[in-house]
């Protein structure tokens, strides 16, 4: 069952992701070589803290921090550590999410490490673009699979490879809700869409071949073929008028990489 959301609702919803995207604007202030993934965690616990909001990965399936910060060949879910010291030349991916008033926000970024080849710029810049591609079809009437194709095509026209492990969420009063939002498949499968639906689309994008493996941590997510691997986030609502972007940033349109 896909909940749909009162504008009340969403307001509410806005308000948590409002909080993830300023969150996300700090943190990528904060990249640069010399830097921890553990010292990007606790700025994101300080200033979850300090907005009154609470971290909505922290205990969400024993997962045991705010942050997830996965570098180079990691693809999602890499934890937070003060053994892993960014470098110039990698590239981070920081997914964040909070809950305020029993709301949740979710919405990631890849960010570059000082200077980073043409390559790594290409797969990020693919990836960002992708996820404005399926949001584009997040419209009343369209299915579900017309998001999770239009990221598909676009990204394997440009020679790189979509995830099939992990899938975006209809989000909410939790933080992963029907439907399940995969980055591949044929158009106009799955529910129609309606005015109400709230979803994280979240491709997540590989250099090399799809395949991904869980590492002896149980839940850093790292490419098979140790290339890099790319993710961007937003949670978004579908609107009468359009999708809304939940979790846009102030400095949406501040480099990120490149
Ligand atoms: N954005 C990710 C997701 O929606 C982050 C979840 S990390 C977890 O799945 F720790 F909360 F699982
Ligand atoms: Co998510």
């Amino acid at each position: 069952m896909i909940i749909l959301r009162s504008r009340a609702e969403i307001e509410k919803i806005r308000t948590s992701c409002a909080i993830v995207a300023e969150i996300l604007d700090e943190l990528v202030v904060n990249i640069r070589p010399g830097v921890t993934t553990w010292d990007l965690n606790a700025i994101s616990e300080d200033l979850t803290a300090t907005k009154h909001a609470k971290p909505a990965f922290k205990g969400y399936n024993g997962y045991p921090f705010a942050l997830c910060a996965s570098v180079n060949e990691e693809v999602v879910h890499g934890m937070p550590s003060k053994k892993r010291r960014l470098k110039a030349g990698d590239i981070i991916g920081l997914d964040f999410g909070v809950v305020v008033d029993g709301y949740y926000g979710d919405a990631a970024v890849t960010v570059a490490v000082g200077a980073i080849t043409e390559a790594a710029v290409n797969l990020c810049t693919v990836t960002e673009e992708c996820l404005y591609e399926g949001i584009a079809r997040a419209v009343s009437g369209n299915h579900l699979s017309d998001i999770s194709h239009a990221i598909q095509d676009y990204v394997e026209k440009r020679g790189f490879s979509v995830v099939r492990d992990f899938v975006g969420h209809g989000i909410g009063q939790h933080l992963h809700e029907s439907p399940q939002v995969p980055n591949y498949g044929p158009p106009g499968r799955g529910v129609k869409l309606k005015p109400g639906m709230v979803l994280a689309i979240e491709p997540m994008i590989n250099a090399g071949s799809p395949e991904v493996e869980i590492l002896e941590d149980e839940w850093t997510a790292v490419t098979l073929d140790r290339e890099l691997s790319a993710h961007f986030e937003h949670t978004i609502a579908v609107t009468e008028n359009g999708p809304l972007i939940l979790t846009a940033r102030k400095n949406q349109f501040t480099k990120l990489y490149g």
